[in-house]
């Protein structure tokens, strides 16, 4: 996620905010900037790609000498990695910094575009401060065309803004995005969280959704957009700075599993249209005549961006009638004599964009004249700058070595490809409408899932963490979440996991079962049910220990089991999987783990 700092008072701005930037490198950027005001009211601009360190290295070329100013890194979402897109961006009269996606912006741009502006860069932040400028007329103060600007916003925001028209005055907002504002002596210092705060001071305002702050060095009066007047009370801070970067989580990966729910929400902003029933992704660069013609799709991963292919390959076979799909591991498919049919695509996915296995099957696959497309989130990365199109999963920063909501996004920007294909393959719009419409409600029901069962995955985790070996079974969509449950456990527990398709226990794995072993089953309440209830009563006939992980409310026997309620049926298996990465998450814990650095593991494997 961006990360932002601003800073109003009697200290060298530059100074501030350079530091306050450095405290939120841990989120992940891939570029950084400052604007400050001096005290002839001229403004300057720093911006650089690259850590940091860049940053400073152009500061000390040409200090600013500033109390006023604003800093951001950025984790870029819209436009590539490049100065020009990097942020603060400036506008006319307005200076700013964003973190979020505004959905509406290319409507907005062309609106201002007839009005005369003209823009630099490819983000969707040079519009938002576009408006904010066209609204801030003679007479109009910066609070008023904040505000009056927001309220035409559809998307997530935390900004900060400041003009040379109102020395001393910074404007803050937030939708989704959080901006803390702290309060000094003499001085105001702003954050996207509150690690950038300390040390200045720990008594802070907590912006919600919605509102909008005046800043200046004696403090912060906040509004709602309405311009009603708020009474907000300062909180303390608690807690040191490496408790707060992990959002008071013990470790990013609880973190990361927590805010799958929120990242979902940029996964599916403005890719999904519930009351149409229908998806779109922007970023195939496939005509329409080449989506028609694709009648076969690889898809291309290792490790946890392979299970959620595999996912994503069932998801593809049910809504697009007349393809085939096949789903590789890089690292074998790279070597094989591999041929791929006319209109074949390949969708290359990978959190980080930089996995060798991976990007040399892009290679390979390329050399071959087929159209590859990335499932990445980091953008700019290698494979999302090698790829003919592709999409950004725009799962934030994920620190964490054990991926999790990247899995998510990665499934769910996959079945997004799928949804759109569907239309031009006579697929059932029907069943994209289901699809659609369980999309639109999974953020909140991943949410409502980890919240009711989190006690019970960390007491179950307690009951099993001493156990040394594990079976993962599942059959149909729940037999590649059980490979990725068997990984993320054997990843950051270090006990031996398998994942396994439940119906070939009897072709072997059955024989492993004894009371060494504990066994996890996903069972879905679909037309399987009962086979695959049947592989856990030969488990069960065999004195194995049972935990069951269901949406079915139906009876069934295990030494434990944890039930899902929800509405959603064809996306179960994510649920069921978030359930998973709690279980590892917390039995990794028990065991004493480092559970964000996992012995012999790297968040991206970039050699073979
Ligand atoms: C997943 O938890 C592991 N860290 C690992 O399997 C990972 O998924 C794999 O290395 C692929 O990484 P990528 O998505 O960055 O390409």
């Amino acid at each position: 996620m961006c990360g932002i700092v601003g800073y109003v008072g009697k200290k060298t701005a530059q100074d501030v905010l350079v530091g306050g930037l450095r405290r939120l490198e841990y989120r992940g950027y891939d570029s950084a900037g400052i604007a400050t005001l001096d005290d002839n009211n001229e403004a300057h601009i720093a911006r650089s790609v690259g850590k940091i360190a860049e940053l400073a290295n152009v500061l000390d070329g040409a200090p600013q000498t500033g109390h006023l100013g604003i800093g951001h890194t950025r984790w870029a979402t819209h436009g590539g990695v490049t100065e020009t897109n990097a942020h603060p961006h400036h506008v006319k009269n307005i200076y700013m910094v964003h973190n979020g996606i505004i959905e509406n912006y290319k409507e907005l741009k062309a609106e201002l575009s007839d009005k005369g502006y003209e823009f630099a860069s490819d983000t969707d932040t040079e519009v938002l401060a576009a408006l904010i400028d066209s609204n801030y007329t003679d007479g109009v103060t910066l609070k008023d065309a904040v505000a009056k600007a927001l309220k035409r916003v559809r998307g997530t925001y935390g900004i900060a803004v400041f003009s040379p028209k109102e020395p001393g005055t910074l404007i803050v907002a937030r939708l989704g995005s959080p901006l803390i504002i702290g309060l000094g002596q003499g001085e105001t210092i702003i954050a996207s969280d509150a690690s950038a705060l300390l040390g200045y001071t720990r008594e802070a305002i907590y912006l919600n959704d919605g509102e909008l702050a005046v800043c200046n060095k004696d403090g912060a009066e906040v509004f709602t957009l309405g311009l009603k007047h708020l009474d907000s009370k300062p909180e303390t801070i608690e807690g040191d700075l490496a408790q707060i970067q992990k959002g008071g989580y013990d470790y990013f990966l609880l973190k990361e599993i927590m805010e799958q729910a929120t990242t979902l929400h940029n996964t599916l902003s403005g890719r999904i249209d519930p009351k149409a029933g229908k998806m779109h992704l922007g970023g195939p660069n496939l005509t329409e005549k080449e989506m028609r013609d694709i009648r076969h799709v690889v898809i291309v991963g290792c490790g946890t961006a392979y299970y959620a292919g595999l996912l994503a390959s069932y998801y593809m076979e049910q809504l697009v009638p007349d393809l085939t799909t096949e789903v590789v591991i890089a690292s074998e498919y790279r070597y094989r004599s591999f041929h791929l049919p006319k209109n074949s695509v390949a969708l290359i996915v990978s959190q980080s964009g930089e996995t060798a296995d991976t990007l040399a099957c892009l290679r390979e696959i390329k050399k071959r004249g087929v159209k590859t497309l990335g499932i990445v989130n980091v953008v700019g990365s290698t494979i999302a700058r090698e790829v003919d199109g592709g999409t950004y999963v725009h799962a934030g920063p994920e620190i964490s070595v054990a991926s999790t909501k990247a899995f998510t996004a990665q499934v769910v920007a996959m079945l997004m490809f799928a949804g759109m294909l569907s239309e031009y393959h006579g697929g059932d719009p029907k069943l994209v409408a289901e699809f659609t419409r369980e999309l639109s409600i999974l953020p909140e029901e991943i949410e409502k899932n980890l919240e009711t069962h989190r006690a019970t995955m960390e007491a179950l985790a307690k009951k099993y963490s001493k156990y040394d070996h594990a079976l993962y079974l599942g059959r149909d969509t729940a037999f590649p979440i059980s490979l990725e449950g068997a990984l993320k456990l054997k990843e950051i527990s270090y006990i031996h996991s398998e994942g396994y398709a439940s119906g070939e226990l009897k072709h072997g794995p059955i024989a492993l079962v004894d009371d060494r072993f504990f066994e996890v089953f996903n069972i879905l309440d679909n037309w399987l049910f009962d086979k695959s209830c049947g592989g856990l009563h030969e488990v069960r006939a065999r004195g194995g220990k049972t935990i069951v992980l269901t949406d079915s409310k139906a009876d069934i026997e295990a030494d434990d089991i944890v039930r899902i309620e929800s509405p959603i049926k064809h996306l179960a298996p994510i649920l069921l999987n978030t359930l998973q990465q709690l279980f590892a998450y917390y039995i990794a814990v028990d065991r004493g783990n480092d559970v964000d650095q996992p012995r012999n593991l790297a968040k991206s494997v970039t050699v073979e």
